[in-house]
């Protein structure tokens, strides 16, 4: 299977190149993996296909974190060897960024590795889970403790998808957007004050463009790949945090949360503040301060226990493995608390 980063290609061409891929793949079989939610896509996502073999199997899974498990791996892995799926065969993910992480990790393991397609159908998926190449699932309440580093086949981003997303799940997505922008400096103030019915496709190829440069950069993550893990040290232990509570919570609120603790680390009082007005802190107890620590040591990018973060010298300008000690970090959260 090759294993090169795509560039997502839009709508009608996307089409187009997935048709042009499926005619020269002739899968032996092909499977559409989604979850109860995106398999309202099946119809229109089909509808734009004339190479897609009619005998197509539909796997689905239930919406939500708890999806992107061993437990359901292996089950979809059971459903492909009853199908007699072969190394020829095919995995399409439509779906949102669960969809896609989990039907990467299925399909990059599957046999050693089948080919997958990803069809992102949120706005998150399409501007960040979608490429890149990280599969993966969670482990004992951690997020994306095992996983690979595969490519998608092909990416095909249709904005159409977003118009049945709900409400929360399009500020998740801002949410990397907003990261996005704080990365590579393109377009700030626009993207943060962003309103739903504004969105163009500009402002999606180049959110995902943000992505697509740094891991051409560094795949593996051994420096350059890292920055795009702002707002993640803090943002990760938060979601984890709400998935051990059973309390709900998107991956992009808990990325904006984290956001906030990385601007207030980095000395940008003035773009926390920017951030607060349009998604303010969420106030954290200070009791669940030591298991939030202990949540965000053990994220995988910490070595020996310490805590990392990535932080901005300025919008546009970000660096990594800054460690921060548990004082530092604890009396930002009280400064966060306090200004609310
Ligand atoms: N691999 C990566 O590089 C990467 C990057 C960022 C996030 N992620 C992962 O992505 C996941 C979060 O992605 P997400 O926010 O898309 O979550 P998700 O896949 O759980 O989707 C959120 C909700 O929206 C629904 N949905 C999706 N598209 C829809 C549509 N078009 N219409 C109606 N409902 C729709 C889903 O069913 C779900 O209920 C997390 O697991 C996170 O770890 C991965």
């Amino acid at each position: 299977m090759e294993n090169h980063l795509q560039q997502p290609v839009f709508s009608s061409d996307g089409f187009a190149a997935l048709d042009a891929y499926l005619k020269e793949l002739t899968p032996s079989k092909t499977f559409l993996l989604v979850d109860s939610n995106t398999s309202a896509c099946i119809p229109e996502f089909v509808s734009q296909l004339t190479q897609l073999d009619p005998e197509y199997e539909v796997l689905e899974v239930e919406p939500g974190e708890d999806s992107k498990s061993i437990e359901v791996a292996s089950g979809l892995w059971s459903v492909l060897l009853e199908y007699g799926a072969d190394r020829n065969s095919l995995l399409i993910n439509l779906g949102g960024g669960m969809v896609l992480d989990l039907g990467g990790f299925v399909a990059s393991t599957f046999k050693r590795g089948i080919p997958f397609i990803n069809v992102p159908t949120s706005l998150l998926a399409m501007v960040d889970a979608s490429v890149g190449g990280k599969t993966g699932i969670n482990i004992d309440g951690l997020k994306n403790q095992v996983g690979t580093f595969t490519h998608a086949a092909l990416v095909l981003v249709e904005p159409s998808f977003l118009d049945s997303l709900p409400e929360e799940d399009w500020h998740s997505g801002h949410g990397e957007m907003i990261k996005h922008a704080l990365l590579s400096g393109r377009n700030w103030p626009d993207i943060l004050g962003l309103n739903r019915e504004d969105l163009t496709v500009e402002m999606l190829q180049e959110s995902i463009q943000a992505k697509v440069d740094v891991v051409a950069a560094d795949f593996k993550e051994l420096g350059l790949r890292k920055t795009l893990n702002l707002g993640h040290t803090f943002g990760h232990a938060w979601e984890s945090f709400h998935l051990a509570a059973e309390a709900h919570i998107t991956h992009g609120a808990a990325v904006i949360q984290g956001l906030h603790l990385a601007l207030s680390l980095s000395n940008l009082s003035d773009v926390q503040q920017a951030l607060q007005a349009r998604y303010p802190w969420t106030t954290v107890a200070s009791e669940y301060y030591e298991a939030l620590w202990m949540l965000m040591q053990s994220d995988k990018k910490n070595e020996g226990g310490t805590v990392k973060f990535v932080l901005l010298e300025q919008i546009g300008r970000a660096t990594w493995g800054h460690e921060i000690s548990k004082s530092k970090c604890f009396e930002a959260l009280d400064e966060l608390n306090a200004r609310g």
